[in-house]
């Protein structure tokens, strides 16, 4: 009878280690690649014991990004890991259930009906972004050319409440970025701020429904107004709507809300599939609202892979797992799921809003109009310790990350804390959470912080 194998031998390396020595009592591997591999296991085991160093995805609060999937639409995304979204010849379902996610988003946002309807799945929104903003400039230089008129000198329009991903798109495709700060006192833009910065190279006005600052809302429907009264004077202006958060919040909270293709000038939406559109990081869309808005030559042609195709995407190659993770999502819930999801998100914030204006150290704000589900606030003056202190103390106590920032110019005097209250975050979270500040204030209100180095505050990736 042969030997059995003994399970318990050590498993020994090259230099007679075994893996326990080898990556117990060593750091992992780094700088140069290991000359030999190990077992499945024990690999398995190096990147858990690092992961344990990091935040708790689960009490994220600072990110918009999806940190729950249910059971099933993980098996989804586990069993379609190895499809290559962009082997549309190969895969030719995938890229049907890509075009379907394309046409129900489109209707949502209340997109023309038509035969197909034009959009593109994406690794997020910042690729969405990068793309809907090149159409808007390559449409800006078609227009100048059949007026005779020089292209060289294009320029975005936006407020400071936008995303970090527009001065991105302004620097590597070189565009004048057009900022307009939001006033004191005032949280978004609107045409009065915007309307000075629009000449005849301004290749479109960028809106943000949800901005990352305080979740509220551009006045798009004012900024609609003053674009089609420019329109009426002969300068055709577009504006592309940066819906990244609010595309899947607000057509269920708020359905009368006119943010989206309803609006005449509205060209181009970008949302990410990933945050309110409840799939894992890895997923966002761009939507035209007809296909005049796609110029033929930002289209690229190939059969490499065994049929003509078609792209119009920065990246190539991707998994197909969160395409099919979205679809699962629109079926799983409907209209009706997401907007229970939006309305159960939106009363627990106002749980936790209401429940933290009764700390008198903190200014809870509160807006009553379209805003995502989250809550801001910021430590009252004359207070002993400052939001840097306060979330310290809340990541401390049971491993909180929620976040404390400057807002955008001319605002930046003020530190705001901000926290997301997603899908994840029950009413049971949402009380411990509130309970961990009123702790955290009575603790700090009673340490001299000149000794600052007695207080347990964390700051960092991990804490
Ligand atoms: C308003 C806004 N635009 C764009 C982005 C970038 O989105 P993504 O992370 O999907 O690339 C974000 C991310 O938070 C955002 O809040």
């Amino acid at each position: 009878m042969p030997d059995q194998p003994d399970v318990f031998a050590p498993v020994v390396n090259s230099s007679g280690q075994t893996i326990a020595e080898t990556f117990f009592t060593q750091p992992a591997p780094d700088g140069k690649l290991p000359l030999n591999g190990v077992n499945a296991r024990s690999t398995m085991r190096v990147l858990e014991s690092e992961m344990m160093l990091d935040g708790d995805p689960d009490k994220n609060l600072a990110t918009f990004v999806t940190t729950f999937m249910e059971e099933e639409a993980r098996m989804v995304i586990a069993q379609n890991l190895h499809r290559n979204y962009i082997d549309h010849a190969e895969y030719p379902r995938t890229a049907e259930i890509s075009k379907r996610c394309v046409r129900m988003i489109h209707s949502l946002f209340h997109g023309e009906e038509g035969e197909e309807s034009p959009g593109t799945a994406t690794a997020g929104s910042s690729e969405a972004v990068m793309l809907g903003a090149l159409a808007m400039k390559w449409q800006w230089k078609r227009r100048r050319k059949e007026a005779g008129k020089p292209d060289d000198k294009p320029n975005l329009v936006y407020g400071s409440d936008v995303h970090v991903v527009w001065d991105k798109f302004c620097r590597y495709f070189d565009v004048e970025p057009r900022q307009a700060n939001v006033p004191k006192g005032k949280t978004t833009v609107g045409p009065e701020e915007l309307g000075p910065l629009i000449d005849e190279n301004t290749i479109g006005v960028i809106a943000v429904v949800g901005t990352t600052f305080t979740g509220e809302c551009d006045d798009v429907e004012g900024l609609d107004r003053m674009l089609g009264e420019l329109k009426g004077k002969g300068l055709e202006v577009p504006m592309h709507i940066d819906a990244a958060s609010g595309g899947f919040v607000f057509p269920f909270s708020h359905p009368a809300f006119e943010w989206d293709f309803r609006l005449d000038s509205v060209v181009s939406i970008n949302t990410s599939g990933h945050k309110f559109g409840l799939v894992y990081p890895g997923i966002g869309w761009l939507l035209f609202r007809n296909e005049a808005q796609l110029p033929e030559d930002l289209v690229f042609y190939e059969d490499y892979l065994g049929e003509k195709d078609a792209t119009f995407t920065l990246n190539f190659s991707g998994s197909a797992s969160f395409v099919l993770a979205q679809y699962y999502m629109f079926i799983r819930l409907g209209y009706n799921g997401y907007s229970s999801i939006v309305r159960a998100m939106t009363e627990n914030r106002h749980s936790l809003a209401d429940q933290l204006k009764k700390e008198d150290a903190l200014e809870v704000f509160d807006s009553d109009r379209p805003t995502l589900p989250l809550v801001i606030c910021k430590v009252r003056e004359g207070e002993n310790f400052d939001a840097s202190h306060l979330v310290g103390e809340l990541a401390r106590r049971r491993g909180w990350l929620v976040p404390a920032y400057d807002m955008p110019p001319d605002n930046e005097d003020q530190k705001i804390i901000r926290m997301l209250v997603k899908v994840n975050q029950t009413r049971e979270l949402v009380d411990a959470l509130v309970q961990d500040f009123h702790d955290s204030i009575g603790l700090l209100r009673d340490t001299d912080l000149s000794k600052v180095g007695d207080l347990p505050v964390h700051s960092g990736t991990g804490y």
